[in-house]
């Protein structure tokens, strides 16, 4: 079947790891109309009003999917977060980021298998600033009965799908006692309710923060609200090698906007050396959501070799290749 992706560049390293991404799965044999469209800074460059065009807005809720790259948002321009704006208005309510031990790849851990899922809405990115008075300013933590269920749901119906054991909430209810503690009720109760098959515990941040560097093995499915899933999946991300190596999704109903956990990374940005294996597994994880099993695999498999080789890795990795030679290696791979 023929699919309409709609391409996000993005800014920073994006495009060279999209065009990157992109190329890889057209060679596994992806056949796609590709949309590209524009967000975060290089949007303003392209003339648009807004860091979040309308036309890019649109033509994802028309064709429900997309590949996006990091963006940058110009800070102090007035303007909101894209990928907060971006989330909200497409109510990608779930994001997703698997973060394993990749073949070749040595780190401290091995048996690292963990899965972030990070309410994407509301919490303490609810969007929501105010300057009080001169001096005063707030930022609003929200949380809803509504967001907290769907997210816990979320989590466990995922659990059952994949075959997972555990799901772990890291909070902060003895401190907000409201918001989170709103949170780590809805996941309570749909814990008990609903999933009783899938084990269930709750763990303080601070505390959480310290077991998942002494020994990330013990952790399953890990849920959160906005912000700390935000901070929770770099860090998991440093467990495995690094940014370069995890890749993410954002779920809606029935929309879905797959990208790299990673930002736009304007220190290495031009230079053709970032690492384009996170974005290619977002789009592996996107090839699955449209049912192209078979593509996904073979790109898995293709990437897989290639760091199991070892003697083409980008330099995130320990390696000396570009962005295309290490793309162009999996490309090889793929016969
Ligand atoms: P970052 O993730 O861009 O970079 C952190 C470090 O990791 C840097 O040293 C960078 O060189 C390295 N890195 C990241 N991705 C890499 C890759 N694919 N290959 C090799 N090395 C890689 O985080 P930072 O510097 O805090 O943020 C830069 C900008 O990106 C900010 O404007 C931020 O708002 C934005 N950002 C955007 C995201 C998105 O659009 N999804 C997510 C995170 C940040
Ligand atoms: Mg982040």
């Amino acid at each position: 079947a023929k699919h309409t992706i709609v391409l996000i560049p993005g800014d920073g390293i994006g495009p060279e790891v999209t065009f990157a991404a992109k190329r890889v799965l057209e060679a596994a044999g992806l056949s796609a109309d590709w949309v590209e469209l524009p967000a975060g800074a290089s949007a303003l460059e392209q003339g648009f009003e807004n860091v979040l065009p309308e036309r890019t807005l649109a033509a994802i809720r028309a064709h429900k999917i997309a590949l996006k790259g990091p963006v940058t948002t110009p800070v102090g321009k007035g303007f909101q977060s894209v990928n907060v704006q971006l989330r909200k208005k497409l109510n990608l309510y779930a994001a997703v980021r698997p973060v394993q031990n990749m073949p070749g790849i040595k780190t401290r851990f091995e048996n690292v298998d963990i899965v972030v899922v990070r309410e994407n809405t509301e919490g303490l990115y609810s969007g929501i600033e105010n300057e009080i008075i001169p001096g005063v300013v707030t930022s609003l933590k929200v949380a809803t009965e509504v967001a907290c269920t769907r997210i816990a749901r979320y989590a466990f119906e995922y659990a059952v799908r994949r075959n997972r054991k555990k799901v772990t909430v890291f909070h902060k209810a003895n401190i907000m006692k409201l918001t989170d503690g709103m949170f780590i009720k809805a996941s309570r109760k749909v814990a008990e309710e609903e999933f009783p098959q899938i084990g269930y515990d709750e763990v303080i941040i601070d505390a959480g923060c310290m077991k998942l560097v002494q020994d990330p093995s013990k952790f399953d499915i890990l849920l959160m609200e906005n912000l700390y899933g935000d901070l929770m999946s770099d860090l998991c991300a440093g467990l495995v090698g690094g940014l370069g190596v995890v890749p993410g999704s954002n779920i809606g109903e029935d929309t879905a906007v797959f990208e790299a956990v990673h930002g736009s990374a304007p220190d290495i940005a031009g230079k053709g050396v970032a690492n384009p294996l996170a974005v290619i597994m977002s789009g592996v994880m996107m090839l699955r959501h449209m049912g192209e099993m078979a593509t996904a695999d073979k790109v898995r498999t293709a990437y897989r070799e290639v760091l199991a080789e070892g003697t083409t890795l980008t330099r995130d990795l320990g390696g000396t290749a570009g962005t295309d030679q290490f793309a162009d290696a999996i490309i090889k791979k793929l016969g």
